[in-house]
């Protein structure tokens, strides 16, 4: 099984090398992923041959850049089963969640209505709507989570019924790692008369979406959380909502006819796509998601993904004074956040990090569920598929010799 991961490890070129002259262990993939060759040559291709902007121009280069951004979009598609014109290009995440949240909530809310999230939720899926909120009048609702970091389900119920309009959720959060139970939220959600936007940045990473399946109104993910380049990330919307929703900026791209009188904009996804998109990103995705569902359909790489994932929690159980909400919870997946007695998780980073193992410290975008626990912020390590439990060996030791230092 280790040769699984090792073999699957072969495709990161980033993953071989040393830093301060030890060998990389990588554990912050849940701030961004590493990647792989296939995409490396991608973004090679579109820069040293398909350079050219797309839709506009009938050359050859054009067409070539066009094709392989469309092929992007295609293959967003297809890996969380949508059609093609209900993805919708953007930055990331963070831009997909705020282009809902102001213009989406321009044809959905009221004065007094009310938007309803989570404890656990990222800034990006707490800040738009908070903003969101201030604009039109409407209360923001927080549903707790309980101590392992799973959602209070009784209490979300209840609150549905408090003229929820809008209901916005991480697939997987970010801190605890929890897999929340979309059907159930969604279906609730659905019976209250709320749409629900799900926050997938790293959801889409752990888990095989099918967003017709799972009902939900808006999906939003970041390529480069899973293999692709930063500055591209997808917002699915259902057809009917995206119609209905006024565009979020204007300009090139994304109008049928302009005149100084009376302008018309394009059809979906182009309505929501002003101006030039960042193409060689956007084709970087089809290479990505090939993989991804490569190793997602790959039994052995996903039990050695378990396997490490285990031997990883088992480890951590052994340190005294070290605290991991979400350790035990069966809902957590490759993620795991936590905070040692009497020393402080930055410092113990940076010895660690000249120990060559990358860990994330802080409030990791996500203050108010962090200082649920602690106030000095947590240490997060993230795993994906091509780590290996030769790996959590060396994070171990390296953890050890900082807390020796420290304490
Ligand atoms: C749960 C969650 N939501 C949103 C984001 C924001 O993603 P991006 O910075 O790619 O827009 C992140 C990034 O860490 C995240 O983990």
């Amino acid at each position: 099984m280790e040769n699984t991961a090792a073999n699957f490890r072969k495709h990161f070129p980033a993953l071989s090398q040393q830093v301060y002259g030890k060998p990389l262990v990588y554990f912050d993939n849940a701030a961004t992923s590493q990647r792989p060759d296939c995409v490396i040559e991608m973004q090679q291709k579109m820069t040293g041959q398909a350079c050219a902007n797309v839709h506009r121009a009938v050359h050859r280069l054009a067409l070539d850049a066009t094709e392989l951004y469309q092929q992007g979009r295609e293959a967003a598609a297809a890996f969380i089963g949508a059609p093609a014109d209900e993805i919708i290009f953007t930055s990331g995440t963070t831009a997909a969640i705020n282009l809902v949240a102001s213009c989406y909530t321009r044809i959905c809310l009221n004065k007094g209505d009310r938007i309803l999230i989570t404890e656990a939720e990222h800034h990006s899926n707490l800040v738009p709507w908070q903003m969101a909120c201030a604009i039109h009048g409407t209360k923001l609702l927080v549903t707790p989570v309980k101590e392992d970091g799973s959602i209070d389900m009784e209490t979300y119920r209840k609150q549905l019924d408090n003229g929820v309009k809008l209901v916005a959720v991480a697939h997987m959060t970010n801190v605890l790692g929890v897999e929340n139970p979309l059907k159930e939220i969604i279906t609730a959600a659905h019976e209250a008369g709320a749409v629900v936007l799900v926050d997938g940045a790293q959801g889409i990473v752990h888990s095989r979406v099918d967003v017709k399946d799972l009902d939900c109104d808006f999906y939003a993910f970041s390529g480069h959380k899973i293999y692709a380049p930063t500055g591209i990330g997808v917002l699915y919307g259902k057809r009917e909502l995206l119609e209905q929703m006024p565009p979020y900026m204007g300009g090139g791209d994304m109008v049928d006819r302009v005149s100084f009188e009376k302008t018309t904009y394009g059809p979906l996804p182009l309505k929501f796509e002003a101006g030039t998109q960042n193409i060689s990103a956007a084709a970087c995705l089809a290479p990505a998601l090939k993989l991804a569902r490569e190793a997602q359909e790959d039994a052995e790489l996903q039990a050695a993904m378990n396997a490490t994932d285990k031997l990883m929690a088992e480890q951590l159980g052994t340190i005294e004074g070290l605290h991991c909400p979400s350790l035990a919870n069966p809902l957590r997946k490759g993620i795991f956040s936590f905070w040692i007695d009497g020393v402080h998780p930055t410092d113990a980073a940076e010895i660690m990090d000249k120990l060559g193992v990358a860990v994330r410290t802080g409030y990791m975008c996500a203050e108010p569920i962090i200082r649920k626990y602690t106030d000095n912020g947590m240490m997060r390590a993230s795993l994906m598929p091509y780590n290996t439990q030769e790996e959590v060996q060396i994070f171990m030791e390296a953890l050890r010799r900082a807390l020796k230092m420290l304490r």
